[in-house]
C-alpha cells in the first residue's frame, strides 16, 4: 500500500501548463497580466472589494500590520492579539513591525475565544489577528463585534479559508479590516507559493500595491500599457518591499480557482466519512465546525491522549498526518506569552491534522479512520 501523506497537491497539468504559456508566449512573468487577471478573478469569485496578488500570504500579514499601523498612527510596541495556535507567519508580522503580540486563548474550535481576547485588552491593544485555523470560522462573529466595541482593527489570517463561506453564502473576507489568503502548495488554492491581500478601501489597496512594490508609485506593467514618452517615469515614495505575485503564480492561481468550489466539496466528503469511521469513539474528539460557515476544511482535526505514540503507530500503519500548530509560546522567541493559554497549551499536546487531499479515496478515509480508533484504543488501555 503506498503511504498515506498529510498533504498531496493536485494539479490541473494540461489546463495550468496552457495558462503559463501564454505567459511565456507573450513574454511576460512578472508583476501584471497573469497577476491582473488573477486579482480580478478572486474578487470575482469572493466578492471582496479589493485584491492584490503577493508572493506569499506572510508578506501580505506583514504588509497588513505595515498600512494599519500606518494608517492608525500607532506606535512601536503597540498591541495586537494574536493566538499561539498558528503558524508562525502570523505572529513574526507583528514583531516585523515593533509591534507586541499578546496571547489570547482558543476555544475548542482551536480558533480564539473572545471571552479571552476581552481578558487581554488594555489602552495600547490596537488590532485583534485571528486565524480561521483549518478553514473554520470559530466564533469569528463574535469577534468582529467584540472589535467594533473597543475600536481595534481586525486582520483576518485567512491562509486556509479560501472557500470558506458564511453560511448565507458570502465569501469570508469582509468582516475584517485586511484578508490575507494563502495560496502556498499545499493549500486549497494550489500555487508554489503566493497569497492575496484584501483591503476595504481604495486607498489602502493602492498603498499596499506600493509597499509591496519597493515605494514605487507606478509598476511596471502600467507603464507599459500608459501611452506617450515617459513611460520610464516613475518615483519612489519610500522604502517598500518586493511582495508582489507573478505571473507564473498567477496562471496556476487562475486554474486552481476554477476547481477550488468542486475541491472544497469534496474536502468536505472526506471530512465525512472521517466523522462517519471515527463516530462513537469517545478517546477520539474530533474538533468543531463552527455551524455559521461552510469551510473549506483545509485540515480535518481531531484530538487524542498520548498523541505522540499515536502518530509514531501510525506512521507504522503507513500513514502520515500533520500537526497544526504546535502552541507558538513553546518557541524561545514568543516564550514570554508562556502558561497563559491553557487551552491552547493542552490543545498543543493533543492534535492532530489527518490526511486531508483531493487524491485520498473513501477506502483510504475509512483505513485511517479505523486504524486509528484501534491505536488509541489500545494505548488507552
Ligand atoms: C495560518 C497560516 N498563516 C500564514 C501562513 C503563511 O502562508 P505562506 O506560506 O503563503 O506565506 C500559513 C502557511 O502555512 C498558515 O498556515
Amino acid at each position: 500500500m503506498d503511504p498515506i501523506q498529510l498533504f498531496v497537491p493536485t494539479f490541473r497539468i494540461e489546463e495550468t501548463l496552457e495558462q503559463i504559456r501564454e505567459c511565456l508566449e507573450k513574454g511576460w512573468t512578472g508583476l501584471g497580466f497573469k497577476t491582473v487577471e488573477f486579482e480580478e478573478a478572486w474578487k470575482q469569485y469572493t466578492g471582496l472589494p479589493y485584491a492584490h496578488y503577493l508572493n506569499s500570504a506572510t508578506a501580505g500579514l506583514h504588509l497588513a500590520v505595515r498600512l494599519l499601523k500606518e494608517k492608525f498612527a500607532w506606535q512601536d510596541g503597540d498591541e495586537i492579539i494574536t493566538t499561539p495556535l498558528t503558524f508562525v507567519s502570523t505572529n513574526h508580522a507583528i514583531l516585523y513591525e515593533r509591534l507586541t503580540p499578546i496571547f489570547a486563548d482558543v476555544d475548542e474550535s482551536l480558533c480564539l475565544d473572545p471571552a479571552s481576547i476581552c481578558q487581554r485588552i488594555t489602552p495600547r491593544t490596537r488590532a485583534v489577528m485571528f486565524v480561521g485555523l483549518g478553514g473554520n470560522t470559530g466564533r469569528l462573529s463574535e469577534v468582529v463585534d467584540l472589535c467594533h466595541e473597543y475600536n481595534l482593527r481586525l486582520i483576518l489570517d485567512a491562509s486556509h479559508m479560501s472557500g470558506t463561506r458564511w453560511a448565507d453564502g458570502r465569501h469570508v473576507g469582509n468582516e475584517a479590516d485586511i484578508s490575507i489568503f494563502s495560496f502556498q502548495a499545499v493549500k486549497n488554492l494550489p500555487t508554489a507559493d503566493s497569497g492575496m491581500i484584501c483591503c476595504q478601501d481604495a486607498e489602502m489597496d493602492a498603498d499596499a500595491r506600493k509597499w509591496a512594490w519597493l515605494g514605487i508609485n507606478k509598476d511596471t506593467y502600467s507603464r507599459t500599457l500608459s501611452q506617450g514618452t515617459y513611460k520610464w517615469m516613475y518615483d519612489v515614495e519610500f522604502e517598500g518591499f518586493k511582495y508582489h505575485g507573478n505571473s507564473i503564480m498567477a496562471a496556476m492561481g487562475l486554474v486552481s480557482l476554477k476547481y477550488l468550489d468542486q475541491d472544497n466539496t469534496y474536502r468536505r466528503q472526506l471530512a465525512e466519512w472521517y466523522d462517519e469511521g471515527l463516530a462513537e469513539e469517545p478517546r477520539i474528539l474530533r474538533v468543531p465546525m463552527s455551524p455559521d460557515c461552510v469551510p473549506s476544511r483545509h485540515l480535518y482535526q481531531v484530538r487524542v491522549a498520548h498523541r505522540d505514540e499515536v502518530m509514531v503507530a501510525l506512521n507504522q500503519a503507513n500513514i502520515f498526518p500533520g500537526m497544526h500548530y504546535r502552541d507558538n509560546t513553546l518557541y524561545r522567541m514568543y516564550e514570554s506569552g508562556r502558561d497563559i493559554c491553557p487551552r491552547a497549551h493542552a490543545a498543543s499536546d493533543q492534535i492532530i491534522s489527518l490526511p486531508m487531499h483531493m487524491r485520498l479515496t473513501a477506502e483510504q478515509v475509512h483505513y485511517v479512520a479505523a486504524q486509528l480508533k484501534q491505536i488509541v484504543n489500545q494505548l488507552g488501555k
